[in-house]
């Protein structure tokens, strides 16, 4: 018996098909090479923006053509656009067998014996299931072996105005340190170096617990035998305190990159978007960072024409992206989600005038990005080497995530070497080891 997953999203969906993997893979399915061989198909959908959702319901109708070839095959569809309209996708595309939330996937067993017995298997939940920790048991089956993604804390509790994420993820829950510290260590025995924690606000790790912060769960992933490089997404820019800065500077696994979305420059619009802070305030964080760690790359996300925003509050953001001189922004056209409160709210600015500004930001970005990839010329950096491509070349990341082109050499995979730069490209760095 075969499956196939389509994600789309997040790292958090990542994670998830990962997860959905390893419980298949516990009940004796393996991976199809293509979906035209699968018996178990999963779309894990992501409803973030707009677009997202269109692309779930076109892979929907690629896939129905499975049911020609082979009747008996299981089309289920889970993750964020599931939860949130699981219904009606159903209604849209009545072949479905499966449609499960972002809360019950260790329900995914059960599931699939309904959906084999002939059933719709339909579990949609609002209340986040204390089950949820049942997940722990299943291991993750991961395409990279060498850096690997561990879920840290579930949910958001921030409610941005613009959000879907608050409701299809529900509220913020952190597991507990010492199961996380077991997978880390499975992950390690397995050939992991890397471990990348993440969540949607990794920084308000611990908050739900009490008695245990998103600093000292750093330190406590860095003594696990084995980590040799540590990385965390999201982090909240409210919850980002010198605390963490400290312990970032501190542990020397834990790499000098960091992304940390601002959303807009605009103070009026950041209200708006009920983020929490200003731009100042962000600025300062960002000063902070800079100052413990000195060669730190940053990253962030930035949303283009919110309702109510006007020319000069987009070039605050303008502004910002030029003073901080990010190493990467994903930008991306303010879209309304049903149901957020920001899609009550007016929109001031024509489509094609935010279309414009959206494409003057990404080209000013692409410059800095330029820049910032050329300062590596010359130089010598760490790089973990994560991939051996079809023609023999290696490819592989710095501790600031610049992705590497290295030429092939033996016994290099999954380590950690010096390599000379020796060439900057607009998205990629091209090295020699040395
Ligand atoms: N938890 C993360 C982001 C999660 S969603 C954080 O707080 O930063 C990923 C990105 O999608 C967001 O940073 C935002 O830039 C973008 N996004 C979210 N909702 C959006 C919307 N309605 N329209 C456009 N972009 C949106
Ligand atoms: Fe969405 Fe805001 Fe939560 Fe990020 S912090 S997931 S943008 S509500
Ligand atoms: Fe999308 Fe859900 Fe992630 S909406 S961005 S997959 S949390």
């Amino acid at each position: 018996m075969k499956y196939y997953i389509r994600t789309f999203g997040c790292q958090m969906n990542i994670y998830d098909s990962e997860k959905m993997a390893g419980i298949l893979k516990t009940l004796g399915y393996e991976p199809a090479r293509d979906w035209k061989e699968a018996d178990v198909i999963l779309v894990n959908t992501c409803s973030v923006r707009e677009k997202p959702d269109q692309k779930v319901l076109s892979a929907l109708g690629e896939f129905k053509k499975i049911k020609k070839e082979k009747p008996d095959a299981i089309i289920g569809v889970c993750g964020c656009l599931a939860q949130r309209a699981g219904y009606e996708i159903l209604q849209k595309a009545p072949f479905i067998d499966m449609v499960f939330g972002t809360t019950n996937i260790h329900h995914l067993p059960k599931l699939l014996e309904e959906a084999k017995s002939g059933n719709k298997a339909v579990e949609i939940i609002e209340e986040i299931d204390e089950g949820e920790a049942e997940l722990d048991k299943y291991p993750t089956v991961r395409e990279n072996k060498y850096t690997a993604y561990v879920t840290i804390i579930r949910g958001c509790d921030k409610k941005c105005t613009y959000c879907i994420v608050p409701y299809t993820r529900g509220k913020e829950r952190s597991r507990r340190i010492g199961e996380i510290l077991q997978e880390v260590q499975y992950l390690v025995e397995d050939g992991v170096k890397e471990i990348h924690l993440i969540g949607q606000n990794v920084t308000a790790y611990g908050k739900d617990l009490g008695d245990v912060k998103f600093w000292e769960l750093l330190y406590a992933v860095a003594n696990v035998d084995g980590v040799e490089r540590i990385r965390f997404t999201t982090g909240h820019p409210r919850d980002l305190d010198e605390d963490i800065i400290k312990a970032m500077a501190d542990i020397p696994q834990v790499c000098e990159a960091l992304h940390l979305p601002i959303q807009a420059g605009s103070d009026r619009v950041l209200e708006a978007m009920d983020r929490g802070y200003t731009q100042k305030e962000y600025l300062q964080k960002i000063e902070l960072l800079k100052k413990y760690i000195p060669d730190i790359a940053l990253s962030t996300d930035i949303i283009v024409g919110f309702p109510g925003e006007t020319y000069e509050d987009y070039l605050e953001t303008v502004k910002v992206v030029k003073e901080v001189e990010y190493d990467q922004v994903f930008a991306f056209k303010y879209s309304p989600r049903p149901g957020t409160p920001a899609a009550e709210m007016e929109m001031t600015e024509k489509p094609e005038v935010v279309s414009k500004w959206l494409s003057e930001l990404i080209n000013i970005q692409k410059d800095i990005s330029f820049k910032k990839n050329l300062q590596y010329e010359g130089k010598t950096v760490e790089v973990l080497v994560e991939e051996e491509k079809e023609d023999g070349s290696l490819v592989g990341r710095t501790r600031t995530n610049k992705l590497v082109h290295l030429k092939g050499r033996n016994n290099l995979l999954g380590r950690l070497v010096n390599v000379k730069i020796t060439q900057a490209n607009r998205f990629s760095l091209v090295g020699e080891v040395i």
